[in-house]
């Protein structure tokens, strides 16, 4: 099989990578087309640079020449879409780049993916596409309408749309994942999880939005790579897949366990100021990817989050030389406490 992949730089797109090398015997050659913006970073891959299927490509998918010169050089069976802004808090602060590399970049994927006849595209979105849940409410099926609530919810909710009516219009093959919230090694530490865990090493206060208790379904990025990857292989065209890990948590409950388990004291934890817009809820069911994929999440969220705090330990320069960078703490710089 010959891939692209967009965005193979990033969190979810290099674990992606280093899975598929390592796992699918039919992988001829991967060209990963990443634009290296902050979010993007090549020492995630440094593990698969020398294998001779894989080729990395600085550029940017909005870019239709770029593009195009891509996809046209060979016989492409896969396009998986994973380059996008990714932060819903840069989201409120300015919007601009979600709407134009969210929705243009999966525009301008879809018509080179259609011109060059790909045999198949793999949108990646996101539970966040349906809005959000109250207590009470079942778990967001694929038949939820799509409701974002969020600037990044809303474009990529937008470029799910687009994606669909490819589908309706030009017959162009695409399925489209649907993932909870993400946690493992190589997550960029503006996230929760990250940002939680590299703070509290470091002695440092652990911004708590609003009372803490806002919950989401948390799945080991491995798990979601695996269910990306069954969808591009036997999921339906037009259709969609929803991937969670059935690992509902508190914001809080999570914030002490990173704490507990790295012996810390819980006087970290700081309450601030809420999140304009934040999502109450999220909660996958995955039934569908179960019975038509046969995927099952794998990883135990305890022993998960433990390997993942261990690996931010011994990765300490990875997300050190982040942090030193302008990154970090932008909801607290753009709207104070
Ligand atoms: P990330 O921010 O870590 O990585 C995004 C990557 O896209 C970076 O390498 C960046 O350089 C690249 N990129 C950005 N703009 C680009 C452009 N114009 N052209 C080419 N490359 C560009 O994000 P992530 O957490 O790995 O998420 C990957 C995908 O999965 C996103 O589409 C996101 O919406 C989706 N998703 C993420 C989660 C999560 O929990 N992180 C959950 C569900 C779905
Ligand atoms: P995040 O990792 O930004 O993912 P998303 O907003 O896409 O779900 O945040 C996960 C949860 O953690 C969300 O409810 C917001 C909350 N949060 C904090 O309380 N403090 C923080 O510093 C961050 C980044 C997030």
């Amino acid at each position: 099989m010959k891939i692209i992949v967009t965005g193979g730089a990033g969190f979810i797109g290099s674990n992606f990578i280093k899975m598929i090398l390592a796992d699918c015997s039919n992988i001829q050659k991967i060209v990963n087309l990443d634009l290296l913006t902050y979010a993007g970073n090549l020492a995630n891959l440094k593990d698969v640079e020398s294998d001779s299927r894989y080729h990395f490509i600085k550029g940017d998918i909005t870019d239709y020449d770029t593009v195009e010169k891509i996809v046209s050089a060979d016989k492409f069976d896969l396009i998986v879409n994973f380059a996008a802004e990714s932060h819903v808090d840069r989201s409120i602060y300015d919007s601009r780049v979600f709407v134009h590399t969210n929705i243009l970049g999966t525009q301008v994927l879809l018509d080179a993916a259609k011109r060059n006849k790909v045999n198949r595209f793999c949108q990646v979105s996101t539970d966040e596409v349906y809005g959000s849940l109250t207590d009470k409410e079942p778990s967001f099926t694929e038949d939820n309408p799509i409701t974002p609530s969020s600037p990044y919810s809303a474009s990529k909710a937008g470029a799910d749309h687009l994606c669909l009516s490819y589908y309706h219009t030009h017959k162009l093959d695409v399925v489209i994942t649907r993932c909870s919230n993400n946690y493992g090694p190589y997550q960029f530490p503006e996230k929760f999880i990250p940002l939680f865990i590299s703070n509290a090493m470091d002695e440092k206060k652990l911004p708590l939005y609003g009372d803490g208790k806002n919950i989401r379904d948390w799945i080991h990025v491995l798990d979601h790579a695996a269910g990306v990857w069954s969808a591009c292989i036997n999921g339906k065209a037009g259709e969609v897949y929803n991937f969670g890990g059935g690992n509902e948590y508190g914001n809080i409950e999570i914030a002490n366990k990173i704490v507990d388990i790295l012996g810390k004291d819980n006087s970290l934890i700081e309450l601030v100021r809420d999140r304009p817009g934040h999502d109450w809820r999220y909660a996958m069911d995955y039934t569908k990817a179960t019975s038509e994929l046969g995927w099952i999440p794998k990883f135990n969220f305890e022993s998960g989050l433990k390997d993942t705090i261990e690996w931010y330990q011994e990765n300490r320069a990875w997300w050190e030389e982040i942090k030193s960078g302008d990154y970090l703490n932008y909801y607290e710089k753009h709207y104070g406490k």
